[in-house]
């Protein structure tokens, strides 16, 4: 499918994947979504007061570092390149928020990989950054924000290590393994998958978060595996320690030989959550879009070059 013509309505079951283990139902009906370039997407929801914008912003890819992690220099050298020449990740990330700061949308949704590795300098920068743009926002976290690359320990363990030591002020109190916050009457589910597995304590979490009703947007970093989507997914069967091809290069430890079962049961609920809108994720790099009858799963596109989904929700 070419994403720059996909245009989503009222099919949208037609092209619906089918999940292993999954129902395949035509559970939402009418016109649902429809993505235009122009436009972003725009995601049906009756009963709102008025339409909520979000944009987006997933993998910024902050690079930044000072003295004070100098002891960590090893562990950051392959990833503080930038990602175009012409435009540094940090530039790129205050021409978002210039924007922003300018088209006020109701809200700055981060799903992670914000920067590509936890210092010190990048964490201040962006928070105080997001706060001083004016807009709300709300952030799950992605794998490279908690991995210095050839740190100890499995990536749960550096996750949780990282997420202690800097990341907390991103959460600003909130749980970051999972948490909801309701904006314009849609409550954004952030669930954190950046390890590519959901605990059983997130799964009960989504599960009644979604019970409750109510329109619900699930935010994450990994998107939810779709069939050919290969093993880079939450909820992938084809996620496994031989399909691992980049631990060495990243100086962590290879995947396990399967992502948790409560993962597994983490996608199918999503698929039978009837209060779910969109399912928005990053880690791709770039804009993909599909539909589970009628249920929109997307991926940004990469913000370290300037780049967000817009989204529309009403
Ligand atoms: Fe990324």
């Amino acid at each position: 499918m070419n994403r720059r013509e996909f245009i989503a309505s009222c099919a949208a079951a037609a092209s619906a994947a089918a999940l292993p283990g999954c129902a395949s139902r035509p559970r939402r009906e009418g016109c649902l979504f429809r993505y235009t370039p122009s436009g972003g997407l725009r995601v049906r929801c009756d009963g709102l007061e008025r339409p909520l914008r979000v944009w987006q912003v997933s993998d910024s890819h902050l690079n930044l570092r000072d003295s004070r992690d100098d002891e960590y220099k090893d562990f950051y050298a392959r990833m503080g390149v930038e990602w175009n020449p012409k435009l540094t990740a940090r530039e790129a990330f205050e021409r978002i928020l210039d924007d922003a700061r300018e088209k006020r949308p109701d809200l700055l949704l981060v799903t992670g990989d914000l920067i590509s590795f936890p210092t010190l300098k990048n964490v201040e920068f962006a928070v105080e950054r997001l706060d001083a743009c004016g807009v709300p926002w709300l952030y799950t976290a992605g794998n490279h924000d908690w991995h210095f690359e050839g740190d100890e320990g499995s990536d749960a363990e550096q996750r949780a290590r990282w997420i202690e030591k800097r990341l907390l002020p991103l959460y600003k109190g909130e749980d970051p393994m999972a948490y909801a916050k309701t904006v314009g009457g849609v409550r954004f589910l952030m669930i954190d998958n950046s390890t590519y597995n959901v605990d059983e304590r997130q799964l009960e979490f989504f599960r009644a978060e979604t019970a409750k009703g109510g329109p619900c947007v699930l935010a994450m970093h990994i998107p939810l595996w779709h069939r050919g989507w290969g093993a880079y997914a939450c909820g992938s069967p084809d996620w496994c320690t031989a399909a691992d091809k980049n631990w060495q290069i990243e100086r962590r430890q290879p995947w396990a030989e399967r992502q948790d079962e409560s993962t597994f049961e983490f996608r199918r609920a999503v698929d039978e959550a009837d209060s779910l809108l969109a399912v928005l994720a990053g880690h791709y790099h770039r804009l993909e879009m599909v539909s589970d009858s009628g249920l929109v799963h997307a991926t940004a596109p990469l913000a370290a070059v300037g780049e967000i989904l817009k989204v529309t929700i009403g």
